[in-house]
């Protein structure tokens, strides 16, 4: 599929608004993927985005245009948890419409590559009905390190909850 229409570039301040309003509140609303299954108010929302990018943080966005329909990013650990600095947790979307054109996988190797040398360990969780995003992560290195069984319960659906990691 034609993905010329899309660029992958690290986060403006200015693509905030569009951010949240395009792109992560209507995935949150689909109540499929996320830990976060409702929209957060747009100010609350910009202002935890910016603090990353203000902090320099690695974080990507698909942009078609001025609106963006994908997102990478990481949240390190608080620094009062010393012993785990060397650990980042990573978390990806992409509005529907953008889904299965390899975006993804770009999107992320992106991400990885702005954490070599700052973190050794990504992070991260994936519910077991998300396919896609399972064989996404295993094609680029994550490892499966435990299952937590039936721990995702919404909408009808339960699934298991993988925990995966990949070694920078
Ligand atoms: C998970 C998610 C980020 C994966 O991104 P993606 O772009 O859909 O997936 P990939 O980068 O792996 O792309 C692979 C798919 O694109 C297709 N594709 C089309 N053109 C391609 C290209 N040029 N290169 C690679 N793949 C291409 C592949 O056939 C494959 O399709 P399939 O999954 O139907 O087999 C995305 O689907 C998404 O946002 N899902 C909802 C939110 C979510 O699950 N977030 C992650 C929570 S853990």
């Amino acid at each position: 599929m034609n993905t010329s229409d899309v660029e992958i570039r690290p986060t403006r301040l200015s693509d905030l608004p569009s951010l949240v309003v395009d792109c992560l509140n209507p995935v949150f609303l689909e109540r499929k993927f996320l830990a976060i299954v409702e929209a957060i108010p747009v100010g609350e929302a910009m202002g935890y985005h910016a603090a990353k990018i203000v902090d320099g943080h690695p974080h990507f966005v698909a942009v078609v245009g001025d609106r963006v329909v994908g997102l990478c990013d990481v949240a390190p650990n608080a620094a009062r948890i010393a012993a785990q600095q060397h650990c980042v947790t990573l978390g990806m979307l992409l509005s529907p419409e953008y889904r299965g054109r390899g975006l993804g996988e770009r999107l992320l190797q992106a991400t990885l590559e702005a954490c070599r040398g700052k973190w050794e360990r990504v992070e991260l969780s994936a519910y077991s009905h998300n396919e896609r995003a399972y064989k996404l992560y295993l094609r680029c290195g994550f490892k499966e390190e435990g299952r937590r069984i039936g721990a995702w319960k919404l909408d009808g659906v339960t699934s298991d909850i993988i925990e995966m990691a990949i070694t920078l």
